[in-house]
Formats: structure tokens, sequence, C-alpha cells
């Protein structure tokens, strides 16, 4: 387990609690940790319009742009899956907004299973802004 994994790890249990999720029944916790060193914790919130629902881990960014912060530096998810549940495609992108493809993620079940990867690793290949080197400002 990468160093601080453990602190990110009881964070991301603790706020999985807080999920609410009458429509899947699958909480699931997210934790992440700004440069500063400051923890931030989000949960999955549900809608009856069911597109409107936010992933834990747009919470916990969320709340670290709140909190003034734009870099991530360490990232945790646990849900009570078989297997260590893979962020989905839109966290994997708001992920690597604030995160370089180095940093550390780790996967977990409530079971006790961790997967270790990176940000890179989960999004390969990411579309960024240098993609955009080439559009005029004015256009
Ligand atoms: N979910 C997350 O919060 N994060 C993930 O990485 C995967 C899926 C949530 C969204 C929804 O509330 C529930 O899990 C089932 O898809």
């Amino acid at each position: 387990m990468p160093p601080d994994a453990a602190q990110l790890l009881s964070a991301a249990t603790e706020v999985r609690e807080n999920a609410y999720v009458p429509y899947s029944h699958f909480k699931v916790g997210a934790a992440l940790r700004g440069a500063s060193g400051t923890v931030y914790r989000g949960c999955n919130v549900e809608n009856v319009a069911y597109p409107e629902g936010t992933c834990a881990e747009a919470g916990a960014i969320a709340a670290m742009v709140a909190a003034g912060e734009t870099e991530l530096v360490a990232v945790c998810v646990i849900a009570d899956s078989p297997d260590p549940v893979p962020p989905c495609g839109g966290c994997r992108q708001k992920l690597a907004e604030f995160g370089r493809a180095e940093v550390p993620v780790t996967l977990a079940t409530t079971a006790g299973r961790r997967l270790h990867t990176t940000i890179g690793e989960l999004l390969p290949g990411s579309f960024s802004v240098a993609h955009m080197a080439h559009a005029a400002r004015s256009e």
C-alpha cells in the first residue's frame, strides 16, 4: 500500500456510510489528498432522475476545489463489490483534470481486497489541454 493510503482508506470507508443510494443501494466512498496534505471526502449521491446522480469521486473533487485546491496527489475509492470498483469513465477524466498520471489510486472492497493503480493507468491516452495547442484564443 502507498505510504499514506491507510489514512485515505479510513476516510473513504467512513464517508461511504453517508452515501445516498435509494436506487442502486450501492454505497461508494472516495477520499483524496490535496497537494497541501488535506484529505477531502465524497460519497455517491443519487437522484430519482437517475442521470442527475453524482459519483463519490466527483463529490470528493468538488470538496477539494471548494476548499481552494486544484491538485490531488493520492486517491482511494471503496465499495462493497466482489472486485475493487474501478472509477467510471467520467470520473477517470475528472481525476485526470486535477491529478498527474503517476498519482496513486487505491481501489478497495469492504471485504479487504485492494488494487493499486494510477490515474495514468486508469485513463491512458487522455485528452488534455496540450491537445488544444493549435486553437486560437480569438476563435
Ligand atoms: N459509483 C460511484 O460513486 N463511483 C464509481 O466509481 C462507480 C459508481 C456510483 C454511482 C451510482 O450511485 C452507483 O455507484 C451505481 O452505479
